[in-house]
């Protein structure tokens, strides 16, 4: 028995940012430290990710959480018992066996998330350092970049527009108060602008405008519109950041934008996406082929990835394995990491240590589903990771995070280094 023991494990049925059931695990500690983890959930999935548990049926939609719990109780809590917290690879490595499945569909990515979740935070506190400094062990740190959305769109707003995300990125910012700062003024001009014109019908799943446009460079434009109205030049100090989250539109080589009322194949979207880069002040984007069109996807980051940073975040499911073959057939240049999607804590390290190895950009991510936990605050910090993908700047559980970030910052004092644009290819840097 040693302080950092296991000595009970809790988990209870707690609800998401769409109110939907979601799980929170409960570590608790031979000394008496307890760690908390909080699994979220996506909406745009990709289709190699690990499957929550979810009841099925008719209840709360089928999203109902009991038989993940009852896994949690029965098989996973009593295993636990007795096990070192601080061996982050050995637990994870263990509920990985426990489920025995390829995509954690028995016991569920959403229990073995926040069990492994509320592991790592109650190993931090039994450390008594906050989770960045535990997570960085000595390492030096760096206050990610944000790329922070402005018009929700996909899967988020009911399909209004195809892109999934327009964000910002404050690319002249010098620290993560100026780049809240910045974006802040162009999230307000936004609105203001989609008022005037009737434009806003709200806000999507992750805060950003619900947006009524004609078309998806609308889009694009309005939102270059509202940089410059806040007074930013969007080639040097906010540029763009698009989630297109093609894999929702388009499968097979064919791609149907229903906005625009197009059908392109794989080389008009490819095409499509250049042009847009040519045109528009991008400096990163993600998915901007489907999942199942590597060809397409290489192709696309031949073309531009020494400019641009194309992220893989269906395509890649935060997996080690497919980071390595990425950066084997150069298919994107970055990884979107979520610990939900590959289930651990361990397993997103792992593909994070993959990406850092082959000189990817690394971005933690929220999902669409989240909740009042800050821990992707931490693991930006604490692992170097340079840039973060929360959602808008708007809702609580999107500003919990944003809202940690400025105090990691404060704590850090005069060691607190901001990355800029220091995780973005080089072509792009300002
Ligand atoms: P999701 O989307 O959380 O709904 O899967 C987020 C993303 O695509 O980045
Ligand atoms: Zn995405």
């Amino acid at each position: 028995m040693t302080d950092s023991s296991i000595r009970a494990v809790r988990a209870r049925r707690i609800w998401d940012s769409r109110g939907r059931p979601t799980i929170e695990a409960e570590i608790e500690l031979a000394d008496g430290s307890v760690g908390r983890g909080l699994a979220p959930a996506g909406a745009s999935r990709g289709s190699r990710e690990a499957l929550d548990l979810r009841d099925g049926g008719t209840l709360l939609g089928g999203f109902g959480v009991a038989q993940a719990l009852a896994g949690i109780a029965r098989e996973i809590a009593p295993a636990l018992l007795g096990r070192d917290a601080r061996d982050q690879a050995g637990l994870d490595a263990f509920l990985i066996e426990l489920d025995g499945t390829v995509l954690k569909s028995r016991l569920g990515g959403n229990a073995l998330v926040a069990v492994s979740l509320a592991a790592l935070h109650a190993a931090a506190a039994s450390a008594r350092q906050p989770l960045w400094q535990y997570l960085a062990a000595g390492n030096p740190v760096t206050l990610p970049m944000p790329e922070i959305q402005i018009f929700g769109g996909g899967a988020h707003a009911g399909r209004r527009i195809d892109i999934q995300d327009l964000m910002v990125m404050p690319i002249g910012a010098t620290s993560v108060n100026e780049a809240l700062e910045m974006t802040a003024e162009v999230y307000l001009a936004a609105g203001k602008i989609m008022t005037a014109r009737g434009l806003l019908q709200g806000v999507a799943d992750e805060g950003g405008y619900w947006p009524a446009f004609d078309s998806n460079e609308q889009a694009l434009d309005t939102l270059v519109e509202a940089i410059e109205s806040a007074g930013y030049d969007p080639r040097t100090q906010v540029a763009i950041s698009l989630d297109i989250a093609a894999s929702e539109f388009g499968a097979d080589g064919r791609y149907r934008l229903g906005l625009d009322k197009r059908e392109l194949d794989s080389d008009g979207l490819c095409a499509l996406m250049l042009d847009w880069c040519a045109r528009y002040p991008i400096v990163s984007i993600e998915d901007p082929l489907a999942e199942d069109d590597g060809a397409g996807l290489q192709k696309f980051t031949a073309a531009i990835g020494d400019r641009v940073q194309v992220i893989g975040d269906d395509y890649l499911v935060t997996n080690a394995s497919k980071v390595e073959q990425a950066a084997a057939d150069g298919a994107v240049n970055a990884v979107l990491l979520k610990v939900n999607q590959a289930g651990t804590v361990s397993e997103t390290r792992a593909a994070l240590e993959a990406a850092q190895r082959h000189g990817f950009g690394t971005i933690v991510s929220a999902r669409s589903g989240e909740t009042e936990d800050v821990a992707i605050a931490h693991l930006a910090v604490g692992w170097n990771a340079k840039q973060l993908k929360v959602g808008s700047f708007a809702r609580s559980e999107r500003m919990a995070k944003w809202n940690e970030l400025v105090r990691i910052e404060e704590a850090l004092g005069p060691q607190a280094r901001f990355a800029g644009t220091a995780g973005l290819p080089k072509g792009k840097r300002s």
